[in-house]
């Protein structure tokens, strides 16, 4: 890679626009020129182009139109702004799919699809790899020089899986270059069990739900298949624009996509993220579940700025209902995606189409067509903002002391064991109990006013003071040992319930729970997990009885403490008295250890003990209510503070011994500040 990870050579300013699709307009011509007078207008640097353009730039096999896209790289290059130029992979032609049926998924019954839709292409298929890379070729020897290009936007959000015959072929190819022989495929799904020992590489299929470490190595091979396919889109772009980079956009924490892999093919990282305002639910939650995938951003991008490559403007129009963002919550996501590394702020979409699925999706522009609009003037208002912040572009994101780890395999096995009570959804993310309790840790941090940095079981801990696992169900003997050596060495390591549970291979751990190694290292044996229903609560009680009462729900372990501290305890249920919350000094560090899923108040009054005990201070000492959040980030002008209330209610808080000087009004903060709702202020730190 010729490109330093998380740069855009072209890149001097933060980009601020959308994906743009003028392949729509090509009968309007005028409306090309309106749209750049607008964005103009808007402070639009760039905007990704040809996403879903692959008919428009190959109406039939081997004929190539790029007159329209010349224009429009054209023109940009005119007005001094750039093109992010999308590989059109993401939906087929129909010309292509009628031909060549095999670039069609096959579901799980056997059907193929029909054409149409989108992001539904085989990942196995020659003929499919081909033409994208044809595709592809032909686009970079077309722009390779051209001034505009700064970079390859790789698809559109892959994922999802198929069942075709070349597919389970791959499949069981992959496995076999995974266990080399059978025996030791049998002994690593448990096979016996129900009678479905294989004595033949052809018989395993993609799918049955029964065998539950088949269907982790099904997610791990399609995610493979998948990054396989990316690689085959950028081969081409690698070899003829090398310092173009490429990025292909992630969405989050999505289920079947184990983007810590995905990362690492990547020259910069980029995600899509739509919260969903919802004002009849806490939406300092959903806030701060956005700050969690930030943060996972950042982890990716190894503390290099990333992309924030889509967000809408306004409402979306594929939810339940779709809300509008009230006042300030908009700028809000702008810079609230600033704060936590991103140099790159895109919609969707720049203009609404006409028609089809999401003519009523947001959009700076409207079907209106002006400057009028309040998105568009708002989104104008955010692009001059921008400017004004531009010594943070190409500012690394500092390490904090904290990290969580987020394992999609340990989720993927999770899920895929039958037991374990399925989470309630956080809306809007796909989610599972993985994704909750990692999120209910990350908030419990951020309110005790703590950065916390997201990783993969892969990543190098060491730097860290403090380590949480929650939920990291999947724990291998090698993993169970780093873990022990980092507490060993000085590390606090926070486990949490269903930790430690099984292997690699989703084969539960003999010699009690958590295993591999972890019941010493914690110094508890996790007996049974009681799962209850919504309205059970199960009392907690401190050690000494005082002032830490809490209720758990969904999910309470029976702790036997082995060599560990009680911290609380349960206070009803037929296994009242058992241990709780846990720890262990272990050589230099501790282990603590929560089995059960506390509240929110619960959960912040545990790591305020454990934070204070570690003399864990947050960098800005200020006391403030749940929902307010504040972030540094270095600028080429020294730290700047951001400083939200994520509340839709006015708060207040105590600053105590820092001034903070708003950059965009000039207002002192100091000492004791309301803050409206929605409030962000970014601030410079006067000490
Ligand atoms: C994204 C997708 C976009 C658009 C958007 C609407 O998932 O990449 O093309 O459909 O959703 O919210």
């Amino acid at each position: 890679m010729s490109i330093p990870k998380g740069s855009i050579p072209k890149q001097t300013q933060l980009f601020y626009g959308a994906d743009y699709n003028p392949d729509q307009w090509q009968h309007a011509p005028e409306i090309l020129e309106r749209d750049i007078e607008l964005m103009k207008q808007a402070g639009v640097t760039s905007a990704s182009v040809g996403i879903f353009a692959w008919t428009a730039l190959e109406p039939e096999e081997g004929r190539y139109e790029f007159a329209w896209l010349d224009r429009v790289m054209d023109r940009f290059a005119q007005e001094g702004m750039f093109v992010f130029l999308a590989t059109p992979s993401g939906s087929k032609p129909i010309w292509l799919s009628e031909k060549y049926p095999e670039v069609r998924r096959v579901n799980k019954n056997g059907r193929r699809d029909a054409s149409g839709g989108r992001h539904n292409h085989c990942m196995s298929s020659p003929v499919y790899r081909t033409k994208t890379a044809q595709m592809n070729r032909a686009l970079a020897e077309r722009y390779k020089n051209h001034p505009a290009l700064a970079l390859w936007h790789v698809g559109n959000e892959f994922s999802g899986e198929c069942h075709c015959d070349a597919c389970r072929m791959n499949f069981q190819k992959w496995l076999k270059a995974k266990y080399q022989t059978l025996e030791a495929l049998n002994e690593a799904w448990w096979s016996n069990f129900w009678n479905h020992t294989f004595t033949d590489w052809s018989q395993i299929p993609t799918f049955d739900e029964s065998i539950d470490g088949l269907s982790v190595d099904w997610l791990r091979f399609t995610n493979d298949q998948h990054v396989s396919f990316l690689r085959n889109e950028m081969a081409p772009l690698r070899e003829l624009t090398p310092n173009v980079p490429c990025t292909t956009n992630f969405m989050g924490t999505h289920e079947d996509t184990n983007y810590w892999v995905w990362s690492e093919h990547l020259d910069i990282i980029s995600n899509d993220l739509y919260p969903m305002p919802d004002d009849r639910e806490e939406t300092w939650k959903q806030s701060i579940a956005s700050d969690f995938i930030h943060s996972m951003m950042r982890g990716m991008s190894g503390g290099k700025p990333w992309m924030l490559l889509e967000c809408s403007p306004s409402s979306v129009n594929w939810g339940q209902i779709n809300k509008l963002k009230r006042p300030g919550a908009h700028r809000q996501e702008v810079l609230q995606a600033l704060a936590n590394g991103a140099d790159t702020i895109h919609y969707f979409q720049w203009r609404k189409g006409r028609g089809g699925f999401e003519k009523y999706h947001g959009a700076v522009v409207d079907h209106e067509g002006s400057d009028q609009g309040r998105v568009y003037q708002e989104c104008a208002a955010i692009g001059s903002e921008l400017v004004s912040l531009e010594s943070l572009c190409q500012q690394d994101l500092p390490q904090a002391d904290i990290a969580i780890v987020y394992d999609w395999e340990s989720r993927w096995a999770l899920n895929a064991s039958c037991g374990p009570k399925a989470a309630k959804a956080i809306q809007p993310y796909p989610s599972d109990i993985t994704t909750e309790a990692c999120q209910a840790h990350y908030r419990a941090l951020t309110v005790a006013g703590q950065s916390v940095d997201v990783l993969s079981v892969q990543s190098e801990f060491t730097d860290y003071k403090v380590l949480v696992i929650p939920a990291l169900y999947m724990v291998s003997d090698a993993l169970g040992a780093r873990l022990q050596t980092f507490v060993e060495q000085g590390g606090i390591l926070v486990g949490s319930y269903l930790t430690g549970y099984v292997d690699e291979n989703n084969r539960c751990h003999l010699g009690g729970f958590p295993g591999a190694g972890l019941r010493e290292t914690f110094g508890i044996w996790n007996e049974e997990v009681d799962y209850l229903h919504d309205e059970t609560e199960v009392s907690i009680v401190a050690e000494l009885g005082e002032t830490y009462r809490d209720v758990a729900k969904d999910i309470v372990e029976i702790l036997h403490a082995e060599s560990a501290e009680v911290l609380a305890r349960t206070a009803s249920e037929f296994y009242k008295g058992s241990p709780i919350v846990t720890s262990k000094q272990v050589g230099l560090g501790a282990a603590y250890y929560v089995g059960a899923k506390l509240g929110d108040d619960g959960l912040s009054q545990f790591y305020q003990q454990v934070l204070s005990v570690h003399a864990l201070h947050p960098k800005i000492r200020m006391t403030m209510p749940k929902g307010v959040v504040i972030r540094q980030r270095e600028s080429a002008q020294g730290t700047l503070a951001f400083l939200f209330n994520y509340k839709r209610e006015a708060q207040s808080i105590e600053l105590h011994d820092q001034t903070l000087r708003d950059l965009a009004t000039g207002d002192l903060l100091t000492g004791h500040v309301e803050l409206k709702p929605y409030a962000s202020h970014v601030c410079v730190i006067d000490i």
